[in-house]
């Protein structure tokens, strides 16, 4: 059985439903702070069998314990944390806490009952900003811009000294690029709570009507068309990462990381031409000053996730979209139907 910390957000949710179709038992922990019980019910409705939840805290290492006593987990794919960027940079005990102290009590949890495979959520943020606009696994990280992003550097650097230390453990760091898109059925899909911080949720608020206008953070980058650009990949390809990544650590043990994204970069214009060429939809937008931390280019060099386990991006821009505003359209409140 795997345990799926953060299970019932974005990622998780879809990583869900994928694990599921390939035969894996899961039992999903989450305490719920960014997502609903909703989407643990949409996740029964696409599988069609019903799926353990328990609620509660990584922070609190009974109700951890409780589950590792109650299901026999044979391995972990770890998604709870914080991650608005703004948000770290006005609270990051907060950060520190959910994000680094949270890992710290599940490894500890893990480790009294002999569980030693994790996979974990890292960002491409842990290249900071780097020379190179094609980022790949063997670079030098560098100081990721916010709080947020520190979390994940500190992270796989404490998850690095673990598999040196007690070579029993095995761990995927999976860096993830900008994840987008829904399920292609519409039932499950991202619900940011409040105004959304991230690129395509905010434009497909804006399709429904909910939001006036976009704000395009910069048109004065070193890009070709001034935007800036970024590797956008649907989150049924990184779904599927993490079932890759699960299926390679069984049996082995060492510190492994893999770059999650399409090896693409878009710019914002792009995007917001392919979502009206997609939806048929105009987003009306004007251009803003640059977001504070924003870097202006970078894509994922995905080869050794395409050598080692097998896995490339499968889903078009279009495609992503095309999920992504089914799943809006269809939720224009996301869970709270
Ligand atoms: P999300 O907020 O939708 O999912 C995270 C889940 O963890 C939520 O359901 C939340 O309720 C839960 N959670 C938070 N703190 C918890 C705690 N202390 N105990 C138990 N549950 C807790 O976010 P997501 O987009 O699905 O991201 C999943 C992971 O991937 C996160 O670790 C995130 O940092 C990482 N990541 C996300 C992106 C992205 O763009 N979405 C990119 C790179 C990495
Ligand atoms: C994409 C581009 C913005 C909103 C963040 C985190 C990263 C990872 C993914 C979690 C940028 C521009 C955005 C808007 C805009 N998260 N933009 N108007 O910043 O690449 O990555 O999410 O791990 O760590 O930093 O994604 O979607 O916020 O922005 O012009 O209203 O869209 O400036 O160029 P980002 P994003």
């Amino acid at each position: 059985m795997i345990l799926i910390t953060g299970g019932a957000g974005y990622i998780g949710s879809h990583t869900a439903v994928v694990l599921l179709q390939a035969g894996y038992d899961i039992v999903i922990f989450d305490n719920l702070c960014n997502s609903s019980k909703v989407a643990i019910e949409r996740i029964e409705q696409i599988t069609s069998q019903p799926v353990p939840f328990v609620e509660g805290d990584i922070r609190h290492e009974r109700e951890l314990q409780q589950v590792f006593e109650r299901y026999p987990i044979e391995a972990v794919i770890h998604f709870a944390g914080l991650k608005a960027v703004g948000e770290s940079m006005q609270k990051p005990l907060a950060y520190f806490d959910n994000n680094i102290n949270g890992t710290v009590q599940l490894l500890q949890v893990m480790q009294q009952h002999h569980v030693h495979q994790l996979v974990f959520s890292s960002s491409a943020t842990v290249y900071g900003d780097n020379a190179t606009r094609e980022f790949v696994e063997i670079m030098p990280l560098g100081m990721p811009t916010n709080n947020y992003g520190y979390t994940k550097l500190v992270i796989e650097q404490m998850l690095e000294k673990m598999a040196q230390a007690e070579p029993q453990w095995a761990f995927a760091n999976l860096r993830y690029f900008n994840p987008i898109g829904a399920h292609p059925g519409g039932l499950l899909g991202e619900d940011p709570q409040g105004i959304p911080n991230n690129l395509l949720p905010y434009v497909a608020q804006v399709a429904v009507g909910k939001l006036a206008s976009l704000n395009i953070f910069g048109n004065d980058y070193d890009t070709p068309d001034g935007t800036a650009i970024r590797d956008y990949l649907h989150v049924m390809d990184l779904a599927q990462g993490h079932l890759k990544a699960l299926q390679y650590l069984r049996g082995k043990t060492g510190n492994f990381i893999w770059n999650l994204g399409t090896g693409q970069g878009q710019s914002v214009q792009q995007i917001v031409q392919t979502f009206e060429q997609v939806t048929g939809i105009s987003i009306p937008y004007q251009i803003a000053p640059r977001r504070a931390g924003d870097i202006a280019a970078f894509w994922a060099n995905a080869n050794k996730a395409q050598n080692e386990l097998g896995w490339k991006a499968q889903y078009s821009l279009d495609t992503m979209i095309k999920d992504l505003w089914n799943w809006q359209s269809h939720n224009p409140n996301g869970f709270n139907t």
